[in-house]
């Protein structure tokens, strides 16, 4: 049975007393209530020998609230032990990228990770749906973007290195893609356990598998494309006819209408040039859309999602290449390549996310790569995450203000099914919750000792982990 006193993320104010709460089903026994009185965020739980009172500020606090008592009477047999909680979030973004794209993964599987995020207090599944290797959404009137967009021949085995004759691959197809009716199901199992889904469509780049199944999307539609099967960065970018603009508007339109999130991921990161330095069309249009050079144009796509976006109350989040074009103000920058970049976005005032591959990209190796899975590089161990700097110091206070959290990234090319996300998530994931949450730092000993307490509630919801040192 799990130790209840380890919670993860820790509570701001925890107070355990003498006593319990006997009882065969908690959940029946729990009463829950709004309180004008709590702010948004905040929430209070309360276990006696009597029974548990739950009241929150809204009903993204009461979430919360609910999830820390699933943490609590997870493992707890007829006997709870009792305990006030006072508890409020840092951040309001407390997210997870999984990449569904380089490898699909089945929507039951979303759903259980859905369920370890909740434990969690993890409130941002961040789904990037769309990339060179995969199309995984239906999007009405583009059936070749499921039909052919989602699925590659094979899938390179080990890393591209070497010339292309020495790649091997394995020789099986791959695929799979998510109806608009399933996305609809998914959005609402996740809201049910506090957590908004947040789509990406990657673009202007990353867009290979779309241009294999529309080749007129590309920039050379005579050039036969397949959807990619290596990894690395395409070359291969959207063109820049109207027909292409016409395309994302109607992507975007429906994917605005799949997800109620305030909030459309759009990508912007590490897109080519050398399809639009070649191509006259592109050149016309730098001239067309006032521009001055060619790498400009990632700016007019940027400015275009944003607008077909505001139309339906949504804003732009983007990956922080898109820094380096003309942006809208109210962009939301998600801040990958360095935490430097976190300064520079937000002095430049623009609301930011910290997803830094220092720091919080879990598709790194965890340890010792001798004695670990294939991964795709790099080392982020649990305790780099738990102890790292992640909001730059020095920020003023009013730039602190523009950052809105912080999210771990699960990037799965080397990833290709649920219970490889799950290793390389957790217990990474846990340390990353409590920085999220704001959680009173603690030395890692207590952390450490703590997450060996928690990790049973693990075993409980059946997910996987590296096991500590
Ligand atoms: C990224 O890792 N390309 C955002």
């Amino acid at each position: 049975m799990p130790d209840p006193i380890a919670l993860v993320p820790l509570p701001r104010s925890v107070i355990w007393s003498e006593g319990t709460w006997e009882t065969s089903d908690p959940w029946e026994g729990l009463s829950v209530g709004l309180n004008d009185a709590l702010l948004p965020s905040e929430y209070t739980l309360s276990i006696s020998p009597e029974g548990a009172a739950l009241s929150a500020g809204s009903e993204a606090a009461l979430a919360d609230g609910r999830n820390t008592f699933a943490q609590i009477v997870t493992g707890a047999v007829g006997s709870i032990p009792c305990v006030t909680i006072s508890d409020r979030p840092q951040h309001a973004w407390r997210g997870v990228m999984l990449d569904v794209a380089r490898h699909f993964q089945p929507v039951a599987e979303i759903e259980t990770f859905i369920d370890a995020m909740a434990l969690h207090r993890l409130n941002v599944l961040h789904l990037h749906l769309t990339d060179d290797q995969g199309w995984r959404i239906e999007i009405k009137g583009y059936p070749r973007l499921t039909e052919v967009g989602a699925w590659r021949e094979q899938t390179l085995v080990g890393h591209l290195s070497g010339d292309e004759g020495s790649w091997t691959f394995d020789g099986t197809p791959h695929g799979g893609y998510y109806t608009q009716q399933e996305l609809t199901e998914l959005v609402e199992y996740a809201r049910r356990r506090g957590v908004m889904i947040v789509p990406e469509v990657d673009l202007p780049g990353h867009m290979q598998a779309a241009i294999a199944a529309y080749p007129e999307l590309g920039n050379a539609p005579e050039q036969k494309l397949g959807v990619r099967e290596v990894w690395g960065i395409s070359d291969h970018v959207l063109g820049v006819s109207d027909e292409v603009f016409d395309f994302l508007r109607d992507v975007l339109t429906q994917v605005a209408g799949i997800f109620p999130a305030p909030y459309v991921h759009i990508g912007g990161d590490e897109c080519p040039t050398v399809e639009w330095e070649r191509s006259a069309a592109a050149r016309a249009r730098v001239n067309e859309w006032g521009l001055t050079r060619i790498s400009e144009i990632q700016g007019h796509f940027t400015q275009f999602a944003s607008a077909v976006l505001a139309e339906h109350g949504k804003r732009v989040i983007a990956w922080d290449e898109v820094l380096e074009t003309h942006l809208p103000d109210d962009t939301i920058v998600m801040n990958w390549r360095s935490a430097a970049g976190v300064a520079e976005a937000v002095e430049r005032g623009f609301q930011t996310v910290i997803a830094s591959s220092d720091h919080t990209y879990f598709d790194f190796y965890q340890a010792d790569p001798e004695g670990e899975p294939l991964a795709i590089g790099g080392l982020t161990t649990l305790q780099d995450v738990y102890t790292a700097e992640l909001v730059p110091a020095g920020l003023g206070a009013d730039q602190e203000k523009l950052v809105l959290g912080i999210q771990g990234q699960l990037w799965s090319e080397y990833l290709p099914t649920a219970a490889a996300v799950q290793y390389m998530a957790f217990p990474r994931l846990c340390a990353l919750a409590e920085r999220a949450w704001g959680s009173p730092q603690q030395s890692w000993q207590e952390f450490e000792e703590r997450l060996r307490a928690h990790l049973p509630r693990l075993d409980a919801f059946g997910i996987r982990y590296r096991p500590l040192d």
